[in-house]
């Protein structure tokens, strides 16, 4: 049976940074589901899909080609890896992610992903509905402020001020963690990691010792 570690947490608490870095560190694969939402958004605004249309979105589920190779992004063999970090993406994610029959069909890819190695995911459901047998499950958490301070600095968009990421951020927050399906939510058995005050190392040396007194390593 292969490890399965779930880090969970609000928009920009730093997950796919720390869980990319603590799987190299620890010799795990890493999938950033976060990413696989972003794909399927991009998809819709890069063909002119009003994304509003939820009967329109699910009838086009089917026509997605999405593969993933070395956490690199793939619609139809193109690599779409830098275009899901716009701003334009970034704003509209949320709302193609809250759309049940896309949850269901991402869940449904990310699971099979997950029974083929030791993994990492990371997310916002993943301890509470897509891996809940995952051997560890941590919820990575930081203020709202950090949050954006932090998204600012690793922004190669130069337009970008506090208050409008701040905001952005909080909107997503909001959003995520109200919707129907699956919201944003602490699993009850996830581990909370607070990293406003800590550094990067600090976070992944922490986790590191869950998961040796947990023997997940
Ligand atoms: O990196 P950042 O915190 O900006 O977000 P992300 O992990 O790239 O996820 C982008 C969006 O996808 C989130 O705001 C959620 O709306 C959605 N998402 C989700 O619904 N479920 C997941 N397991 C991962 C992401």
């Amino acid at each position: 049976m292969y490890k399965s570690i779930a880090i969970d947490g609000p928009a920009g608490a730093g997950k796919s940074t720390i869980a990319k870095r603590l799987s190299e560190k620890i010799g795990f694969n890493y999938l950033d589901t976060g990413a696989m939402y972003r794909s399927y958004t991009y998809y819709f605004l890069a063909n002119n899909i009003d994304i509003n249309d939820e009967e329109l979105i699910n009838s086009k589920l089917d026509d997605i080609n999405l593969s993933i190779e070395d956490n690199k992004f793939y619609l139809d063999g193109k690599d779409i890896s830098k275009e899901i970090r716009s701003e334009q993406v970034t704003k509209n994610v949320s709302l193609v992610s809250s759309y049940r029959r896309v949850r269901e069909k991402l869940v449904e890819m990310q699971r099979k992903i997950a029974k083929q190695s030791n993994i990492i995911l990371d997310g916002r459901d993943i301890g509470s509905h897509v891996l809940k047998d995952a051997s560890i499950k941590f919820f990575l958490t930081a203020s709202a402020e950090e949050r954006a301070r932090r998204r600012l600095q690793d922004s190669k968009e130069t337009n970008q001020d506090f208050e409008a990421v701040l905001a952005d951020i909080k909107r997503r927050d909001d959003f995520d963690s109200t919707r129907e399906i699956t919201p944003l939510k602490q699993a009850d058995d996830a581990i909370l990691i607070d990293s406003t005050d800590l550094s990067e190392d600090g976070v992944i040396d922490l986790m590191k010792q869950y998961l040796e007194q947990n023997h997940v390593i």
